[in-house]
């Protein structure tokens, strides 16, 4: 038995206040840094894991501005049944010498802002501050995780029996905190782990990985193997393999993986179909500022992203709010993402069907807002007006800068529509009456909810993250709240103290 440490209380770490000139001064020189990446990550990036030098397969993608910035090796089958079978260290270390390594990691994590704010401006075309915003919440998993873990041991009575490996499965959208908070919740519930990043944001997965390393956590604990996704083929149809597959996907590949191997232990955050409802008694100003942030930030490619607004129908037929949603949504600096001031940067993949569908079956008289396609990448910001229930957009998760507008009869109908969707993610609310907000508090089915702020942005331990409906598989426990890791542990109760 160890003896329990101090406990550190956790704190969220501040982003980057842009207002400093010294914190402009700053981000500038990484992004001259960054002119050349290849200075920075070499031309390769490579597998890692406890595993021999070999020739293996490479593969590059096109980032936003058109160039392929790196390559980066491929993992095969041979690389996951190795490092799946190995042994390490990290089974033996206790539940205080993991937290402490988490710490570190946070540490390391926090001494590479700069070049992680770079590397997803040129890998995903991110905007600067987003970026930041990201690395925040990855330092925030390193230590909350950490302090969780010990908070289990010591004052629950849980102990991890250390043994076991997890899957990462990780998205393009959030390239450094998704990734990594699924590895850190493994590495806290004492579970060695392997990270497959998207194959579109493999650079950023890497650098954020390799703090980890630097931090103590040893290759033999935490692997990362890019790979085709076929490579895990063989070993996502035997549910003996993983403790845990950890996905941040498509509500279809959760679904897919599932029906393939019904016993897979597979914790899965999945797509958003989510809408703010704004009510005759609400901030108009404010309810505007709130939605334009949820629908545009990152270019709408959030599974947290408002991408319905349901209007009651006095704000829906205010002429003045129609043209300040407008005014706020078309004002807001667009473009390049190295420009300091741009808030919507590119699209990080190009655009997907779904979007193309709205803009090829969308009448010029609908869009309140056309968006303008110039290339693969660039997507300005859209407004459609007047959709149904019965639309394409309502239904599909669009991933993308377009916000599509509803009518509703009243707060009860509005509510319908949200509760009618597939999805159960983020639900927002503009209103300054508190029964309004409290009936829809008592009656809307979402994960998380949010009164008169935007819908994207939840922040660790404060606002946990997760959803329910086709939002949600596995326990559904939520990313940066208490019982996130818990899910992971091998649990053998025992009473430490009597
Ligand atoms: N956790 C991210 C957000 O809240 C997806 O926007």
């Amino acid at each position: 038995n160890e003896t329990p440490v101090a406990q550190t209380k956790f704190s969220n770490v501040p982003n980057t206040d842009w207002i400093l000139s010294a914190n402009r001064a700053w981000i500038s020189k990484m992004k001259s840094n960054w002119q050349n990446p290849l200075n920075i990550l070499g031309d390769t990036i490579p597998v890692v894991g406890v595993l021999p030098k070999k020739e293996r397969e490479k593969t590059s993608i096109e980032a936003w501005n058109g160039t392929h910035p790196w390559t980066y090796e491929l993992a095969d089958s041979e690389d996951y049944q190795q490092v799946i079978e190995a042994t390490s260290e990290w089974y033996g270390f206790s539940v205080n010498e993991r937290a402490e390594l988490l710490r570190a990691a946070a540490v390391e994590i926090e001494k590479n802002r700069a070049d992680l704010i770079g590397v997803a401006v040129v890998e995903l075309g991110k905007t600067v501050a987003e970026v930041d915003v990201e690395v925040s919440e990855a330092i925030d998993f390193a230590n909350y995780y950490a302090q969780t873990a010990i908070d289990l041991y010591y004052t629950e009575g849980i102990e991890s029996t250390s043994s076991g490996i997890n899957l990462v499965l990780s998205p393009w959208n959030f390239p450094i905190a998704i990734p990594i908070g699924g590895v850190l919740a493994s590495l806290a519930a004492g579970k060695r782990v392997i990270l497959k990043p998207s194959q579109n944001a493999a650079a950023c997965s890497y650098l954020v990985a390799k703090a980890l390393w630097t931090a103590g956590i040893p290759k033999s604990a935490f692997a990362f193997l890019p790979a085709k996704e076929d490579t895990l083929d063989a070993f996502l149809i035997d549910d003996t393999i993983f403790d845990a597959v950890i996905l941040t996907g498509g509500t279809a590949t959760a679904k897919f993986l599932l029906e393939r191997t019904p016993k897979l232990k597979l914790f899965a955050e999945t797509g958003g179909k989510n809408a703010t409802i704004v009510t005759a008694l609400s901030d108009r100003e404010q309810a505007i500022k709130n939605v334009v942030q949820s629908a545009f930030g990152n270019t709408g490619q959030k599974c947290s992203a408002t991408s319905l607004l349901i209007l009651d129908e006095e704000v829906f037929n205010d002429n003045h709010f129609k043209y300040l949603l407008k005014d706020a949504t078309e004002s807001r600096p667009y473009g390049n993402p190295w420009d300091f001031e741009t808030e919507i940067g590119p699209l990080a993949v190009k655009i997907n069907e779904k979007l193309q569908h709205v803009l090829d079956h969308t009448p010029d008289s609908q869009w309140l807002l056309k968006p303008k396609v110039n290339g693969g990448f660039f997507l300005s910001p859209g407004i459609k007006w007047g959709i149904t229930p019965a639309d394409y957009e309502y239904k599909h998760e669009l991933f993308g800068p377009i916000l599509c507008v509803m009518k509703a009869k009243n707060l009860k109908h509005a509510v319908r529509l949200v509760n009618n969707l597939d999805y159960g993610l983020t639900s927002g609310i503009e209103s300054l009456d508190t029964h309004e907000v409290d009936y829809w508090l008592n009656n809307v089915r979402a994960g998380n909810l949010y009164a008169n702020r935007s819908t994207t942005g939840a922040i660790v331990q404060r606002q946990p993250f997760g959803g329910m409906k086709a939002s949600c598989f596995g326990f559904g426990m939520k990313a940066g709240g208490p019982n996130y890791v818990a899910q992971f542990l091998n649990r053998s109760e025992k009473v430490l103290f009597s």
